[in-house]
């Protein structure tokens, strides 16, 4: 296991023990929000790219507790961020299920691709935990790691975002081979998508009994579907999965983040049963205020590019959104994965504007 040494400064230690981002799924208004960033720990990071260098696979580097645990806390220790969100990438579900999944420098996932007709993987919990349990390992050691007021985040890729990535072979743009598979076999299309409803609770499950104190739902390709078609790929197995982790977890919140949903949105807060749910950058904050309501707890949702090209582009970009979404039940976060690019200084800035501004909506 990675050890911390005492002086590890994680520089929002402090008296309050409960994460601050707990309290926030739980209904309160925290102020300043608790803030982490989806793909904090990755390839903006020196600190990352040193450590990724000493292993070829990237599906190893997941695999491998340490490494892992390391890179979790790489941001949370630079930047005294809010959580940490375990390792792992949302296509090591498909590699646990037998696909076979690869990632190429500079390409992205390749996955060998599934076709309508083609004999589905089975769900065999053992062997598909035996698989996956270093995941597990990570999350303990996470835990042990990580200072009490520092929520750990779990996650998974919704069926519907992994599936277009078991079906296409990897990226698409147009996913047209999904699209079509999902309007011809409507049958074998279902079989698949309950396959993976069923595989990824029970991943999300056993995460939470690991340590992990919240889980997201990654739906990073929502945004394609026309409203007949998100309601029976992203809203009936999201809420199948949320059914299932709550009647094991109760107590554990659930974040959504039906990545360009767009309208689609308020279906997807209401009918899924999620706790709270990530928006995209596309969003107008002042439509979400209005449009959701509070019991649905927002997440979001700076626009990636403002947090690259910093300076005013990333000020107006905080002050928007803490004048529309600062007084409710609050996460801040990115409206989509940071970027590579990114100079961690403006992750800092982002902080600090943040912690720094008050919320409220002035008069
Ligand atoms: O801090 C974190 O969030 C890190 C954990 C994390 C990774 N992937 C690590 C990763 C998480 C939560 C993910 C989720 C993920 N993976 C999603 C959903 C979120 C999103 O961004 O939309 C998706 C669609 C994937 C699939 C995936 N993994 C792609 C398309 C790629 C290649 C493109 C890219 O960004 O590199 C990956 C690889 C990947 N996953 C990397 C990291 C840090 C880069 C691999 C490397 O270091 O070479």
């Amino acid at each position: 296991m990675t050890e911390l040494s005492d002086t590890t400064p994680f520089e929002n230690a402090g008296a309050e023990t409960h994460p601050k981002l707990l309290r926030v799924l739980g209904g309160e208004v925290v102020n300043p929000p608790p803030i982490w960033l989806m793909r904090q720990a990755g390839r903006h990071l020196p600190e990352y790219r040193a450590l990724r260098a000493k292993t070829a696979n990237f599906l190893e580097f997941c695999y491998t507790p340490d490494i892992a645990i390391e890179a979790s806390l790489q941001p949370v220790r630079r930047y005294g961020l809010d959580a940490a969100i375990m390792f792992s990438d949302i296509l090591v579900v498909p590699d646990a299920l037998g696909r076979k999944v690869s990632f190429e420098v500079g390409e992205g996932p390749k996955l060998d691709p599934l076709r309508p007709g083609d004999v589905l993987p089975v769900f065999e919990e053992d062997t598909f935990h035996a698989k996956l349990n270093q995941v597990y390992s990570t999350v303990i050691g996470l835990r042990a790691a990580l200072p009490p007021e520092v929520a750990l985040i779990g996650f998974a890729g919704a069926p519907w975002t992994v599936a277009t990535y078991m079906v296409e072979g990897g990226g698409s743009r147009d996913f047209q081979k999904i699209r079509r598979w999902a309007y011809t076999d409507l049958g074998g299309f279902a079989r698949l998508m309950d396959l993976l409803v069923e595989a990824t609770a029970s991943y999300l499950c056993r995460q939470i009994s690991a340590g992990v104190q919240t889980v997201q739902i990654f739906d990073t390709w929502a945004g394609v579907l026309p409203p007949d078609q998100f309601r029976r790929w992203v809203i009936e197995p999201t809420a199948e999965i949320v059914r299932r982790v709550r009647e094991a977890h109760p107590e554990v919140p659930i974040i959504g983040f039906p990545r360009g949903a767009g309208n689609n949105y308020i279906a997807y807060a209401f009918e899924t049963g999620i706790d709270a749910m990530s928006i995209d950058a596309t969003v107008s904050t002042s439509w979400a205020a209005r449009a959701i309501p509070e019991r649905c707890v927002l997440q979001g949702n700076l626009d990636n590019l403002a947090l690259l090209a910093g300076g005013a582009a990333l000020e107006r970009g905080v002050r928007d959104i803490l004048t529309h979404l600062g007084s409710r039940p609050f996460v801040f976060n990115l409206g989509h994965g940071i970027l590579p690019d990114t100079p961690p200084e403006h992750v800092e800035r982002l902080i600090e504007l943040v912690r720094g501004q008050v919320s409220t909506p002035r008069a």
